[in-house]
């Protein structure tokens, strides 16, 4: 059996933590790629209720391994929190981190912080978790590699070099502090101590997966329209989102895919700042945040509510290949009388179908909304199509035609009973 991606398909925070712990079941491996602990990813069942930053979501399998691939930066306090918690919750799953993911130092989250406010009004709303600088560096060739940590007293002597040149820019450029070597030197030995054992090369371990004939999971974080190519740049994170990551985040290759899957909200939502043609800024807006409880996993931040984009969606397909959509959040969007879905945008009074990736172009855009009748009853919980009111039936056949792909799932609560399977993604 192959790969299967499960990638956001819009601006994050669609619901992707649940759905890879239902997936988790019938996979061997599951592997987190891009992004770092930016990312929080809810999984509730009978162990608990878990936000994961950085440990994969199919800890909660006893058959599972679970990957922190190269591509991901790795904040190593964030990381042993999660594998405590893990162990108190006696949860099944085993867990791996490639010698090669980049380390997120305290300078990072630092930088992170100074360049935000630098910004002013043009901050991006970053998560403040150094997610950024820590990719600067290792695109830069000055990052830590959490294989260094294995080596503890080479890293100990190559160490005052890389925060020389921070002290530098955070002393003369921002008039900040420099940064606290005793610290940093002392936290690199607590995080040798407690990473060593997870620390190895992972290719082998999904590819071996895979020569078994085992399926592998490969765990999306952020979403597509935040992806740093194919995203609303600037306004985006600083990693690839989109399928493209999953190969050179981990090391498997094209032809070991079974599918590609979109996860999509039935609304949207974006966190931060950047463009968001469909945003709900008054009453409506304010009604789906408290419904749907939509503040950051990470940063408890409100986030941004709006209505489907289709648009946006159709690009997500095109750029991810999404061979399916997994719909979340359904039952949000139970009680509504009416429910709007844009369809095409009015740009400079034209109307437009193809989503403008520049930014400045996007924030014109206004959205050309078709609306569709809400439906009586609720959804919440169903685990069979069959039981979907007509008109929830509808809306999802709706998003299908509009985005030129099958929904195989639709989730309708945040356990894993609430959801119903149209069709076996593994
Ligand atoms: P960074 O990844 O912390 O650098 O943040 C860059 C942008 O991506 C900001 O707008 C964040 O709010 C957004 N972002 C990063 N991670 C997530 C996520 O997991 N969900 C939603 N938005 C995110």
């Amino acid at each position: 059996m192959p790969a299967y991606a499960v990638i956001g398909g819009q601006w994050g925070d669609e619901g992707k933590g649940k759905i890879i712990d239902v997936l988790a079941r019938d996979a061997a491996v599951v592997a987190r790629y891009s992004g770092g602990n930016n990312a929080g990813h809810t999984v509730m069942n009978q162990y608990g209720t878990f936000k994961f930053h950085l440990v994969p979501c199919g800890m909660c399998w006893p058959e599972t391994m679970n990957i922190i691939g190269n591509g991901v930066v790795v904040d190593p306090d964030v990381l042993l929190e999660e594998i405590r918690l893990a162990e108190e919750a006696h949860l099944p799953g085993r867990l791996a981190v490639s010698d090669r993911a980049h380390l997120i130092m305290p300078y990072h989250i630092t930088m992170d912080r100074l360049q935000e406010s630098a910004r002013g009004k043009n901050a991006i709303g970053t998560t403040g978790r150094g997610i950024g600088p820590a990719y600067v560096d290792k695109v830069n060739r000055t990052g830590v590699r959490v294989g260094e940590l294995l080596d503890l007293e080479d890293l100990l002597i190559r160490l005052p070099e890389l925060v020389d040149a921070k002290d530098t820019v955070f002393t003369k450029v921002h008039g900040a502090d420099p940064v606290d070597r005793e610290g940093l030197f002392e936290k690199v030995r607590i995080w040798a101590a407690g990473l060593g054992p997870f620390i190895q090369p992972v290719e082998d371990i999904a590819g071996r997966a895979l020569d078994n004939g085992e399926n592998v999971v490969l765990e999306g974080a952020q979403g597509a329209l935040l992806d740093i190519d194919h995203g609303t740049y600037p306004y985006v994170t600083s990693s690839n989102s989109t399928v493209g990551g999953t190969m050179t985040g981990l090391g498997i290759g094209p032809r070991r895919f079974g599918g590609v899957a979109g996860v999509f909200k039935a609304y949207c939502t974006r966190v931060g700042a950047g463009p968001f043609p469909t945003e709900l800024s008054g009453e409506l807006g304010e009604t789906i945040r408290q419904k749907a409880g939509e503040f950051g996993t990470t940063t408890g931040r409100p986030r941004r509510c709006g209505w489907f984009d289709a648009v946006a969606g159709r690009y997500s397909v095109r750029v991810n290949d999404f061979d399916t959509m997994i719909i979340t959040r359904l039952d949000i969007l139970d009680g509504f009388e009416t429910i709007n879905v844009c369809v095409a945008y009015e740009l400079d009074g034209e109307r437009i179908e193809r989503f403008p990736i520049d930014s400045a172009v996007l924030e014109r855009c206004k959205p050309i909304y078709e609306e569709i009748p809400g439906w009586e009853g609720t959804t919440a919980g169903l685990t069979d199509p069959d039981q979907l009111p007509a008109d929830a039936r509808r809306y999802v056949e709706h998003l299908e035609r509009l985005l030129g792909i099958p929904a195989s799932i639709i989730s309708t609560g945040p356990t894993r009973d609430e959801t119903i399977i149209i069709r076996q993604l593994m």
